[in-house]
């Protein structure tokens, strides 16, 4: 079977797979990433390692330990978890990069932790940024990574892989911010949500890799759990450039990839195809609170700002702050306007002494700052204040992200953004800007997929075979957890079982308490669970009595969380459809259909009075999670 580059990759570092499987998106696997990156919450892991009550990680060479958060702060505290986390890692012969290194995913694509061809998660969502080195970098959530340290392996359900097409090449002016911001605008209606991206076509080439490295960061925003590029000469060119020069980057590790560059099959299938002509791009701003909200800079107005941050894990290497010191023009910065700037890694910002950069961004009057998050994630100094407004290059502009709710957050490139604190006033560096193509049009379509046969999967001993029970509908799609489980409850740790099954799907419909019964079988819309990270919008409907939930689709963090919990959903669009048609629309939140369902698990398919609805199987690695209660229940059984 033909696979693609994500399918490749996943095959590759995958565990236990029946012989002879070809993994194909859908498929739950049990993979071995080569890494797992974690960084200030390492302390925050540390805790749910202990409770694992596993003596020793399973293979010391694959986590990493980054600082890089809260490194302005020296507090008693903080500096006493620094240590902490220090400690542990010497304890336990860990790789440890402490405060001023760098941002934990910096350091890991220049050290050469993150390789392309490879699987690399973190505990932190731009994992995705490994994906401008051709790595598969996705997020994993706490509970993960401790299981990742006690036994070398978490499990993943590998997602709808979707493809860009890039073509053209970037104008003057224009660079790899501004391309996954237009992508944000141009597609943004969950085009790619919780799928994984992969970058392919002539364009590519064009794209250096700090500018690979920044469209792969945002992906996340887009709403991807990976965004991957090829590895092409590029590629190979950066690491042979870093062979010798006090990373780990070898000359054998180079050489070893140059025979062994996995590439996508030509007639692999992806969900959706997208394309983009870079010549079409123009430097692009987005905001304010919304990645989604993109226009060209030349038609954003006259917006004034007050601070302007050239830093972050998204723009802060050394071409950035090259693109950054030309855009200043010599010029200073503008009265009444802060320029903060902090370099990805300490080894940039000594690239950015030596190439003269630095100093000239200082002679501007930016305010430099250590090699950390800091104002990115709201700490430490030069936080946007009320009624504030700011530029940044950073990758997220939610309200208050940055600093007080009251003000404004606007994202672009670093040229953009060291223009702006020149001009004051939000506006592109003087000179040509934007490429020779015409306006930027949307080109989307969607293969159709082979049907998923009903596909028959080993049982193992203690899985049901079968579920029955009548299905019960939930006619939304994008059902948020705050829905199926209230923000108010959620952060209380004094609310019991029962009342947990009480509060269920209270904010979505405030009769789901005496519409459904224990045994019920919910059926949900599309990206079912979407919203914040709450693992009782999962574990409520086990107290109620719910034993599965079939959707169009979960949210991937939702996913993580139920089976992290021992609790089954199954992806069932097919079923979707069709109770939707037989017994949706009247406006009634919840609805008993009063038809019986059988889920057969072995034959993998739901049926439904003569009508059979196939589904991707649950393989060993969920049926194990929810046959032990969960991942920690499965860890601690040693399993
Ligand atoms: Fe740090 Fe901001 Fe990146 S918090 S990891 S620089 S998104």
């Amino acid at each position: 079977m033909v696979q693609n580059l994500v399918e490749k990759i996943v095959q590759r570092f995958s565990v236990g797979l029946a012989g002879g499987h070809v993994v194909r998106a859908g498929d739950y696997v049990t993979v071995r990433p080569r890494h797992v990156m974690t960084h200030d919450n390492t302390a925050a892991v540390m805790e749910k390692f202990e409770g694992l009550g596993t003596p020793s990680f399973d293979d010391p060479a694959q986590p990493v330990f980054t600082l890089d958060h809260n490194i302005q702060d020296t507090g008693e505290a903080n500096l006493a978890k620094y240590a902490a986390i220090e400690g542990f890692a010497k304890k336990h012969g860990v790789v440890f990069h402490g405060a001023g290194r760098g941002i934990g995913h910096q350091v890991m694509v220049e050290e050469g932790y993150a390789w392309p061809g490879t699987l690399v998660v973190a505990s932190d969502s731009h994992s995705n940024m490994y994906g401008g080195l051709g790595a598969l970098g996705t997020p994993v959530v706490r509970t993960d990574a401790a299981a990742l340290w006690a036994t070398g392996e978490t499990w993943w359900q590998v997602p709808p892989v979707a493809r860009v097409t890039l073509t053209g090449s970037l104008g003057s002016g224009v660079s790899g911010k501004d391309v996954i911001v237009a992508l944000c605008g141009l597609y943004g209606d969950d085009e790619v949500l919780n799928h994984a991206v992969e970058f392919t076509g002539p364009g590519v080439a064009g794209l250096g890799v700090d500018d690979r490295l920044t469209i792969a960061n945002m992906t996340t925003e887009w709403g991807a759990l990976a965004g991957v590029f090829p590895c092409d000469e590029v590629t190979l060119g950066w690491l042979r450039g870093r062979i010798g020069t006090g990373v780990r980057i070898t000359a054998e590790a180079v050489a070893d990839l140059e025979t062994s560059i996995l590439e996508p099959d030509s007639d692999a299938h992806y969900a959706v195809l997208l394309e983009m002509d870079l010549g079409s791009v123009e430097p692009t701003v987005c905001g304010p609170d919304s990645v989604k909200v993109a226009r060209p800079v030349s038609e954003v107005g006259d917006i004034a700002v007050q601070k302007a941050y050239l830093l972050s894990c998204t723009n802060a290497r050394s071409g950035d702050l090259a693109a950054a010191a030309a855009a200043l023009g010599g010029k200073g910065v503008a009265d009444g306007v802060e320029f903060y700037v902090a370099a990805a890694s300490d080894r940039i910002q000594a690239e950015a002494e030596e190439s003269g950069d630095w100093q000239a961004l200082l002679d501007a009057g930016a305010r430099p700052l250590p090699p950390g998050c800091g104002p990115c994630i709201g700490l430490g100094v030069g936080l946007l204040e009320d009624g504030e407004v700011g530029i940044s290059a950073t990758n997220r502009n939610f309200k208050g992200r940055m600093g007080s709710r009251d003000a404004q957050a606007y994202l672009a490139s670093p040229a953009v953004v060291a223009a702006s604190a020149v001009a004051g006033r939000i506006c592109a560096p003087e000179g040509p800007g934007g490429g020779a193509g015409g306006a930027l049009e949307p080109h989307i379509s969607r293969p159709a997929a082979a049907p998923r046969e009903a596909s028959a999967v080993e049982i193992l001993d203690g899985f049901p075979a079968t579920i029955e029970g009548e299905l019960v509908l939930l006619d939304a799609d994008n059902l948020n957890t705050d829905g199926i489980y209230p923000g108010t409850f959620t952060y209380r740790e004094d609310v019991s079982p029962q009342e947990m099954a009480e509060v269920a799907f209270q904010n979505y419909d405030p009769d789901f308490g005496s519409v459904a019964r224990t045994g019920d079988i919910l059926v949900g819309g599309f990206s079912f669970g979407c919203g914040s990270s709450r693992e009782q919008a999962a574990t409520c409907l086990a107290h109620f009595g719910i034993p599965l939930v079939v959707a169009g689709s979960f949210s991937a963090t939702y996913k993580r969380n139920a089976f992290n919990n021992g609790f089954p959903l199954l992806d069932c669009p097919d079923l979707v459809a069709a109770l939707r048609e037989a017994a949706g629309g009247d406006g009634r939140p919840t609805v008993r259909t009063g038809l019986g369902a059988v889920v057969d698990f072995a034959a993998g398919e739901i049926r439904v009075g003569e009508a059979a609805h196939p589904f991707a199987p649950l393989g060993p690695t969920a049926q194990r999670l929810v046959i032990a209660g969960g991942l920690e229940a499965l860890v601690r059984s040693g399993q």
